[in-house]
């Protein structure tokens, strides 16, 4: 997610504005600049830098260098066009007369951006942003508030907007719609920010703004209207939280706030490649002709994306019926893998840098093999190896055990299982708009099951001193349970294993004994019955089930001793929502062992080395 940081009053604004975006470091980002509107000298002066806020703090003097007491602040989390300074933000037209700053994804920005340079307006930078400040000029006519209408009522996505119009000096205006923006309120001057602790120095007096509303402040007034124009009278908060409270948005752990951030990143990462229905990756560059030509597909990827990998495996082969190899990257770099040349090498990774894949990726483009990147950090090292990218849009993830990143990853697999199932004749009309609504369901299912934490967290308190855990499922619940185990194991530290169910009779059954916890996935149709079974197996042996199945599936009960429901989805896209309690579950079993969650011991977030 990107920061934004915003301010109007008596002080010099520079330094404040930097300030603002330190205290919003944790968000993560990869570049950051500031506009700040020179009264003498009547123009918004604007400085950026690639990197680390330092290097725009070298630039600007700590500020000093700066003058003005109006200005917009941002930093950048790429998600479309690399980190660079043109790239970042804040971003301007020709002549510098509008500045603004974003946070959010312009869904249609494609179409806008070709209309404007139809219109001659000319664009510098790769990024979605760019489009809203040219349509801003182009629809500017003396009146800013009516400008800004006009682009909303055209504009598709997410936004959060800072604004300055040179000719509007010692105004500044905030838009929201679906990313979050705050306005502040001190003696010293008003402020727009992203988030709290960018703010909470100067005050903790702030207002929310509201889906589609608009603010417009000045050093001593604050006014706020719909997208109607009409006044709105708003409730200011005073925010309690502390710094640290803030930034993880009153979460006790970010990993806690990237689990409820899933059903927005999930759809974030949906939504732009649907269009009127239809699943949209131009990102892909490959023609219908190359996709009908793929023989196999290999994925490639370390820990928990190597698991999303395992679940794609049954999504992709059930669909496409093209066979899928996954492979974990530190085993494939080394194995002088055989490889078939008409086929596509997938490589999923959050961080875009964990060596093991890195070094998979070049192995296979050595043996003239294409590869997808599946990334969430662009401009990252397998991003600009790749050769395409099909980007998650789940915004920085902070905590070392992944969720929300996990589960955008999940779903750009079925979007790609999806399309590629229906370019290969493999799916109907019908049987693609079913998937397609089915996918655009999911981030309200995961919503629901969110909303049940209550009892997942009553028995995960339960289990904090257990010593052994086994996750068991058959088909996608068994790719689903190897994600649950080590959502438990690496940061409760219980030791735990996942099994395919029908394998545990082959050995590992011998290691049940009176009160072991086994969590049995059944979310399967086909192998519901199967699953039953298998609970009786470890039950007769003295093993605690907590089963994991689908509403409607109410025997379950007779069967297991907890049991969790999640809501119908297509079975192949049950991990993700079955792994959302196992989330959970992992979570508030650390939790109830004091383990610290967001920074598991030996643990970091990108594996860099060997
Ligand atoms: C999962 O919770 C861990 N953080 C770890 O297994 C991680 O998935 C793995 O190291 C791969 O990281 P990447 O996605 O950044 O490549």
């Amino acid at each position: 997610m990107c920061g934004i940081v915003g301010y109007v009053g008596k002080q010099q604004a520079a330094p404040i504005l930097l300030d603002g975006l330190a205290k919003l470091e944790y968000r993560g980002y990869d570049s950051a600049g500031i506009a700040v509107y020179n009264e003498k000298e009547n123009k918004i002066d604007i400085v950026k830098a690639k990197g680390r806020l330092q290097a725009l703090r070298d630039l600007t003097g700590d500020g000093q260098s700066v003058q003005g007491n109006i200005g917009i602040g941002h930093t950048r989390w790429a998600t479309h066009g690399e980190p660079s300074v043109v790239n970042s933000h804040p971003h301007f037209n020709k002549d510098k007369s509008i500045s603004i700053v974003h946070n959010g994804i312009i869904e249609n920005y494609q179409p806008l951006k070709e209309k404007m340079q139809s219109r001659g307006l000319e664009f510098i930078s790769q990024t979605d942003t760019e489009v809203v400040v040219h349509m801003l000029e182009h629809y500017y006519s003396g009146d800013p508030i009516s400008a800004i209408i006009k682009v909303m009522h055209r504009v598709k996505g997410s936004y959060a907007l800072g604004i300055m119009f040179k000719e509007h000096p010692g105004e500044l205006y905030a838009v929201r719609k679906d990313s979050p923006l705050i306005v502040g309120t001190s003696a010293e001057g008003n402020f727009i920010a992203s988030d709290v602790p960018a703010i909470l120095k100067h005050t903790r007096d702030v207002y929310f703004i509201d889906n589609l509303e608009i603010a417009k402040i000045t050093e001593n007034s604050i006014e706020f209207f719909n997208e109607d124009r009409e006044p709105i009278e708003k409730e200011m908060t005073t925010v309690k939280w502390d710094i640290e409270a803030a930034e993880k948005g009153g979460y006790e752990h970010f990993m806690l706030k990237e689990i409820y951030e899933q059903p927005k990143v999930v759809a974030d990462t949906i939504t732009p490649r649907i269009d009127n229905g239809k699943i949209v990756l131009n990102e892909l560059n490959m023609s219908d002709e190359e996709i009908k030509g793929i023989n196999r597909i290999y994925i490639i990827g370390c820990g928990s994306a190597y698991h999303v990998g395992l679940s794609a495996k049954y999504m992709i082969e059930e669909t496409v019926r093209i066979p899928v190899d996954v492979d974990l990257a530190s085993e494939f770099r080394y194995r002088n893998p055989i490889m078939d040349s008409n086929s596509l090498a997938i490589i999923i990774s959050q961080s875009g840098e964990t060596a093991d894949s890195l070094a998979a990726l070049r192995e296979i483009k050595s043996r003239g093999i294409k590869v997808l990147g599946i990334v969430n950090v662009v401009g990252s090292s397998i991003a600009r190896e790749a050769d395409n990218v099909l980007y998650t849009w789940a915004g920085p993830e902070i905590a070392v055990a992944t969720t929300k990143a996990y589960s955008t990853q999940l779903v750009a697999c079925y979007m790609l299982g999806i399309h590629f199932a229906k370019v290969r004749g493999q799916i109907d009309d019908t049987q693609y708009d079913e998937m397609v609504n089915e996918l655009n369901a999911l981030p309200n299912k995961i919503q629901r099951i969110l909303g049940d934490k209550e009892r997942i967290q009553w028995f995960a308190s339960k289990y904090s001193a257990a010593k052994d855990v086994f996750f068991i499922g058959r088909g996608q619940d068994y790719a689903t349970s190897m994600e649950g185990s080590l959502k438990l194991k690496e940061i409760s530290y219980i030791h735990s294993e996942a099994y395919a169910a029908g394998e545990l009779k082959h050995g590992s059954i011998s290691l049940i004994e009176d009160g072991t916890l086994s969590v049995a996935l059944a979310t399967q149709p086909a192998l519901y019955e199967k699953m039953i079974s298998n609970i009786v197996e470890v039950r007769s042996r003295g093993s605690y089930v907590f089963a994991l199945t689908t509403e409607g599936n109410y025997n379950m009960e007779d069967t297991s001793d907890f049991t969790v429901y999640v809501p119908k989805t297509l079975p192949c896209f049950s991990t993700s929502l079955a792994v959302i309690p196992l989330q959970l579950f992992g979570y508030y079993v650390a939790l109830a062992k004091g383990c610290d969650v967001d920074k598991p011991r030996n643990l970091a977030k990108s594996v860099t080395v060997e």
